[in-house]
C-alpha cells in the first residue's frame, strides 16, 4: 500500500513537470534525425520509452502539454498579445521571440489570422484578395485555459471547431516556428507538391510532408513524403457532417507539415510569419471558389492548349520530331501541338536554335498553316557571355546576387566580362558555361521587360505560340559538390560548380538550426542541395534567398505571361514547372519528371485533381511516362486517361525509345479514339475553365466535391470529374479488362463503348474495359453539355455544328447547363473584359410536351460560330413527334433521315441541319424549343 503511493506521488510529480500526452496527440520535439533520451529531455520535452511496434510513427520526443505562450493583459483584444509562457519548454532552434501578436480580419466570408511579429519577412505576393461570399460564416475566439494561450475558429451555422490550438506547441523564434491544431476529421485533401499515394490524407500514423520547392522527380513507387517543385501549403477539410472548409498557411519558407493521429495538424517553418486564411465552403467547390477569390482565379488556356500535344527530350533534330508528328496524324490522332525540348536551342542556350534546326522556323510556318501551334521549353538561367545576356545587363536586369562583393568566386566570375563589377551569383544548369539567374521578384521592372523583350526577338526568328518553363525552383547543378554529376556526362563541360558558405559566419541562413525535412529527408544535403545560396540576394536585394526561393518559379511565370503576351499578341499558354498559390493566374502546370509504371500512371490521376484544388486547372501528367520505356499495355492506359486530364500532353526523355501513340498500332486506336471523344466535348471542357478564369472554379473534381455527403466518396482516389457532370474511370491496372468504379446516388449515363445512352446504377460496379474499348465514362443526369463533332486538330473541330448533350433526370425529367464561346486566342488578363458568348440552356417536359430554353446571357461581337444541328437526348421516354418542333413559335422542320429514337434505350436523336443560331437566340426572354410527345412509356 505505502509503495503504491510513492508510485503515484512520482507519477503526479513526472506528470506536473512532464504533462505526459497521449499517443494519438503528440507534437515531435525531435524532428530532425539523431533524436535521443539525453538530447529530448535537455529540450525540456518528454521521452516516451515505451515504443509501440504497431504505431512506429509515433513520436518518442514530444512537447510536454502546456508548451506555448500565454495572453498578455496589454493585449486582451484583437490584435493579442502573447507573452512566452513562463514555464514552458524553450524553442530548441533558436531565442524564443515574445511578445507576438495574433490578429484577425475578414476577407468578405475569409478570415484571416495572422500570428507573428510586424516587419519580418512576408511572400510579396500580391494577391488580389477580393471579399469572397458564402452562406456560412467563421467565428473566431481564443481561450488562455491554463494560461496556455490559444484561439478556436468555429462555422458559425454548426459550432464544428474547424481549428483549435489548444493541443498547444505554439513556438516562434526568428528560425523556427511552429504551430498544431486539432482538427474535425481526417478528411485531409490536400498540401503540396508531393506524390500523395490516396487523395485523403493518411491519419492512422504520423507523416511529415516537406515543402520547398525543388528540382526532385516525383518517386510514386511508395509512400515518399519528400518535396517536388511547387509549394502549397493549402488544404480542403469535410467536417462529419459533410460540409467543407479550407486552410491557407501563405508562407514561402522551407516548411512541412505532420498530419497526426488525433486527427491533428502540426506546422512548422523557419522564417516569416503565420498568416493563416480559413475559407468557410461550406461546399468544397465554395472552398475553391474563396481561395481563389483570395489568390486570384486560373489563367484561360487558348482553345487549342485543349488539344492533344506531343512532346520529347532527345529529338536529334529537326528530322525526328517532324518524323513524330507525321506518324501521329497518319494515324489519324487528333493533334494540336508540336513541341521541342531543349534539343532545338544552340547549346542549350535560350532564345536561339541550334543547326540541326535550321528549318525548325518554315516548319512551324508549316504547322500553322495545319491549324496548329508550337511550343517551347525556355529556362530561366542564362548562360553568361552572350548576347541575350549582354542585353540584359545593359538594360538594368538585375540577378539573383550574392549578399556583398567580398563573397563573389573571382575564379568563376573572373572568365565572364559582362558580370565584371557585379554581385551576380553564378551557376551551372544545361548550358556550357556558367549562367545567371533573372531576378524576376525585383520591382523596377527592368528584368522583365529584358525578358518580354527577349521572347519578342526571338519570335520573330521562330513562331513559337506557348511557352514552357523548366527548371525555375530554381535548379541549379552540382551546387556544393566537388564532384557534379555532369563531370561524368559527355554533353556537359566540367565548369566548377557553386559553392555556397556552408561554415562561419556567413553560414546563418544555409545551414540554420532547424532544416526541415527538405534536407533531413535526402541524407548529405543542404537548403542550397539542387539550387542557389540561402544567402544570395533576391528582389533586387530586398529578399534573402533562403525567404523567397519558392517565389522563383511563381515569379518567372508572371513575367513570361507578360512576355508571351508581348511576343505573340496572342493568348497562348504557358506551363510551369515550380508554382506558388496563384501561379494559376498565368500558367498551368505539368507532374513533372514522372517514369512510365503503372504507379505513377495511378498518382498521376490524384495530382492533377490536387492542382485543381490549387487553383491550377490547366494540368496534366506526361502521358506514358517521362523516365524510362512504357509498356504497349501502359502507354495505352496513360493515353485513354490523360486523354481527360485539361493539359493533355505525351513526353519522354532522352535515349529511350519513341512513345509517341503510334509507335504501337492498339496504342494508336486506343489514344485516337479516347482523343476523339475528348476532341468531341471540348466546348464542355473549354466552357468549365471559362467559368473557372471567370468566376473561380475547379475544371477537374474528385468525386467528394460533388457528393460530400457521401462518405464512400471521401477516398475515392481514381475517378475523377469535369465539373459536376463527366466522369471518367480510369483503367490503372496491368492486365485489367475491368475496372472498379463508385457511381454516387444519381443518374449516369454511359457514354463509352459499353451500355451508350443508359443508366449505370448507382454503388461500385466492375465495368467493362478492355483496351479495345474506351475506359468508363459517364454523364450525369440533370445535365446538357455542349459539345461539337471531333477533327484532328481544334481548328477543324471549331468549325464543326454544335451538339447538346441531354442527360434527363427526374419525374418529370429535367436537365440545364451551359455554354462559353469565344474566338479562343485573345489575350485574357481580364476574362469579364473578353468578347464572348454564353448561352444558358435547360430542358423541361410534361407529360405532352418536351421544351428546351436557350438564352444568350452574354455576347460576342462580330464571332462568327457554327449553327447548333444536333441534339441527343438520354432518359426521354416518349415518342417524339417530329412534324411538332417549332422555334419561338415557328415551325422547325426536322430532318427524320437523320434523326431518331429508340425506345429501347430511351435516346433521342434530333440531327437537322442548321437547326438553330445560337448567335441569334435569344437574349432577354429565352428562345424556347418545343415539341410534343405521346404517353409515356413503361420502363
Ligand atoms: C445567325 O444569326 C446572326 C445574327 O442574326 C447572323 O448574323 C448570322 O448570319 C446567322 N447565321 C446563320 C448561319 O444563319
Amino acid at each position: 500500500m505505502l509503495l503504491l503511493t510513492c508510485l503515484v506521488a512520482v507519477l503526479l510529480t513526472s506528470e506536473s513537470r512532464g504533462q505526459a500526452v497521449d499517443k494519438t496527440l503528440r507534437i515531435d520535439c525531435f524532428p530532425e534525425p539523431g533524436s535521443s533520451q539525453q538530447g529530448c529531455i535537455s529540450r525540456g520535452c518528454i521521452y516516451d520509452t515505451n515504443f509501440d511496434q504497431s504505431h512506429p510513427t509515433v513520436p518518442l520526443c514530444y512537447y510536454p502539454s502546456g508548451t506555448g505562450y500565454s495572453l498578455s493583459s496589454s493585449g486582451l483584444a484583437n490584435p493579442y498579445i502573447l507573452n512566452k509562457k513562463s514555464d514552458s519548454v524553450k524553442n530548441p532552434y533558436g531565442a524564443d521571440i515574445s511578445p507576438i501578436s495574433v490578429y484577425h480580419s475578414n476577407i468578405g466570408a475569409t478570415l484571416n489570422v495572422k500570428i507573428g511579429v510586424q516587419g519580418r519577412y512576408e511572400p510579396p505576393v500580391q494577391f488580389p484578395r477580393n471579399p469572397s461570399t458564402s452562406s456560412d460564416s467563421l467565428r473566431f475566439s481564443v481561450s488562455d485555459d491554463g494560461n496556455l494561450f490559444s484561439f478556436q475558429v468555429k462555422r458559425a451555422s454548426t459550432g464544428t471547431n474547424l481549428w483549435d490550438t489548444s493541443i498547444g506547441g505554439l513556438l516562434f523564434a526568428d528560425k523556427y516556428i511552429q504551430i498544431a491544431t486539432h482538427l474535425p476529421t481526417d478528411a485531409v485533401y490536400g498540401f503540396g507538391e508531393a506524390i500523395h499515394q490516396s487523395i485523403k490524407h493518411d491519419f492512422t500514423q504520423y507523416t511529415t510532408w516537406a515543402m520547398f520547392a525543388r528540382d526532385e522527380p516525383p518517386d510514386s513507387a511508395g509512400q515518399d513524403t519528400k518535396n517536388l517543385y511547387g509549394v502549397h501549403p493549402f488544404y480542403v477539410c469535410l467536417e462529419q457532417d459533410g460540409n467543407a472548409h479550407g486552410v491557407l498557411i501563405l508562407n514561402s519558407n522551407a516548411q512541412e507539415i505532420t498530419t497526426g493521429m488525433g486527427p491533428h495538424l502540426i506546422y512548422r517553418t523557419i522564417g516569416g510569419n503565420v498568416d493563416l486564411y480559413f475559407f468557410p465552403g461550406p461546399k468544397p467547390e465554395d472552398v475553391i471558389n474563396q481561395y481563389l477569390a483570395l489568390i486570384g482565379t486560373p489563367a484561360l488556356p487558348a482553345y487549342w492548349a485543349l488539344g492533344f500535344q506531343l512532346c520529347r527530350y532527345g529529338y536529334h533534330n529537326l528530322g525526328e520530331m517532324q518524323a513524330a508528328v507525321t506518324r501521329t496524324q497518319q494515324a489519324g490522332i487528333p493533334l494540336d501541338v508540336a513541341y521541342a525540348d531543349i534539343d532545338y536551342m544552340d547549346r542549350y542556350k535560350d532564345f536561339t536554335t541550334g543547326s540541326a534546326w535550321s528549318g525548325f522556323p518554315q516548319y512551324a510556318d508549316q504547322l500553322h498553316q495545319a491549324g496548329m501551334r508550337i511550343i517551347l521549353i525556355f529556362d530561366p538561367a542564362i548562360q553568361a557571355d552572350y548576347d541575350s545576356f549582354q542585353r540584359g545587363i545593359s538594360s538594368g536586369a538585375r540577378f539573383i546576387e550574392w549578399a556583398r562583393q567580398d563573397q563573389v568566386p573571382s575564379a568563376i566570375n573572373g572568365q565572364y566580362p559582362y558580370v565584371q563589377g557585379t554581385k551576380i551569383m553564378l551557376g551551372v544548369v544545361w548550358p556550357d558555361k556558367h549562367v545567371g539567374f533573372p531576378d524576376f521578384l525585383e520591382t523596377s521592372g527592368n528584368t522583365n521587360k529584358w525578358w518580354a523583350d527577349e521572347f519578342t526577338r526571338y519570335h520573330s526568328q521562330m513562331g513559337f505560340d506557348g511557352i514552357w518553363i523548366d527548371m525555375n525552383e530554381p535548379s541549379n547543378f552540382g551546387t556544393n559538390q566537388d564532384h557534379p554529376w555532369y563531370y561524368d556526362d559527355d554533353d556537359h563541360p566540367n565548369i566548377p560548380p557553386l559553392f555556397c558558405p556552408l561554415t562561419g559566419p556567413d553560414s546563418v541562413l544555409e545551414v540554420p538550426p532547424y532544416q526541415t525535412q527538405a534536407v533531413y529527408h535526402y541524407g548529405n544535403s543542404q537548403l542550397s542541395s539542387n539550387t542557389l545560396c540561402m544567402s544570395a540576394k533576391m528582389g533586387g536585394g530586398n529578399y534573402n534567398f533562403y525567404d523567397a526561393k519558392c517565389l522563383y518559379g511563381w515569379s518567372e511565370a508572371r513575367a513570361t505571361r507578360q512576355a508571351l503576351s508581348q511576343a505573340t499578341g496572342k493568348r497562348g499558354a504557358i506551363i510551369s514547372r515550380s508554382t506558388f498559390p496563384s501561379s494559376g493566374r498565368w500558367a498551368g502546370h505539368w507532374l513533372g519528371d514522372n517514369t512510365a509504371r503503372w504507379e505513377d500512371l495511378k498518382t498521376s490521376v490524384i495530382g492533377a485533381m490536387e492542382f485543381n484544388l490549387f487553383g491550377i486547372p490547366y494540368v496534366g501528367s506526361d502521358i506514358c511516362g517521362f523516365i524510362s520505356s512504357p509498356t504497349m499495355e501502359l502507354c495505352l492506359r496513360w493515353q485513354q486517361m490523360g486523354a481527360f486530364h485539361p493539359f493533355s500532353r505525351n513526353h519522354n526523355t532522352l535515349g529511350t525509345p519513341p512513345q509517341d501513340p503510334a509507335m504501337w498500332p492498339e496504342v494508336a486506336a486506343a489514344a485516337k479514339k479516347a482523343l476523339l471523344m475528348r476532341y468531341n466535348y471540348l466546348p464542355y471542357l473549354y466552357s468549365l475553365h471559362f467559368e473557372a478564369s471567370l468566376n473561380g472554379h475547379t475544371v477537374l473534381r474528385p468525386l467528394f466535391f460533388e457528393f460530400p455527403q457521401d462518405s464512400n466518396t471521401h477516398t475515392i482516389s481514381f475517378q475523377f470529374l469535369w465539373g459536376s457532370a463527366f466522369m471518367i474511370t480510369p483503367v490503372l491496372d496491368q492486365g485489367a479488362t475491368t475496372v472498379r468504379g463508385y457511381f454516387p446516388n444519381d443518374v449516369w449515363y454511359s457514354i463509352y463503348d459499353y451500355g451508350y445512352a443508359t443508366v449505370q446504377s448507382p454503388g461500385f460496379a466492375s465495368l467493362q474495359a478492355p483496351i479495345t474499348s474506351m475506359i468508363p465514362v459517364h454523364v450525369r443526369g440533370g445535365y446538357i453539355l455542349p459539345r461539337q463533332g471531333p477533327a484532328t486538330t481544334t481548328v477543324a473541330a471549331r468549325q464543326n455544328p454544335f451538339e447538346l448533350l441531354v442527360a434527363i433526370k427526374g419525374q418529370p425529367g429535367q436537365a440545364q447547363g451551359q455554354m462559353y464561346w469565344d474566338d479562343g486566342d485573345t489575350i485574357a488578363d481580364n476574362v469579364a473584359s473578353l468578347s464572348y458568348y454564353k448561352w444558358v440552356f435547360q430542358y423541361s417536359e410534361t407529360s405532352t410536351t418536351a421544351q428546351i430554353t436557350l438564352q444568350r446571357t452574354h455576347t460576342a461581337n462580330g464571332l462568327s460560330i457554327p449553327t447548333l444541328d444536333i441534339i441527343e437526348m438520354f432518359g426521354y421516354n416518349y415518342y417524339p413527334d417530329y412534324t411538332s418542333f417549332t422555334l419561338d413559335g415557328k415551325a422547325l422542320s426536322i430532318n427524320t433521315q437523320t434523326s431518331s429514337y429508340s425506345a429501347f434505350t430511351k435516346r433521342l436523336m434530333i440531327s437537322t441541319a442548321n437547326l438553330i443560331n445560337l448567335s441569334a437566340v435569344n437574349s432577354n426572354t429565352p428562345s424556347v424549343l418545343t415539341w410534343r410527345h405521346g404517353t409515356q412509356l413503361l420502363d
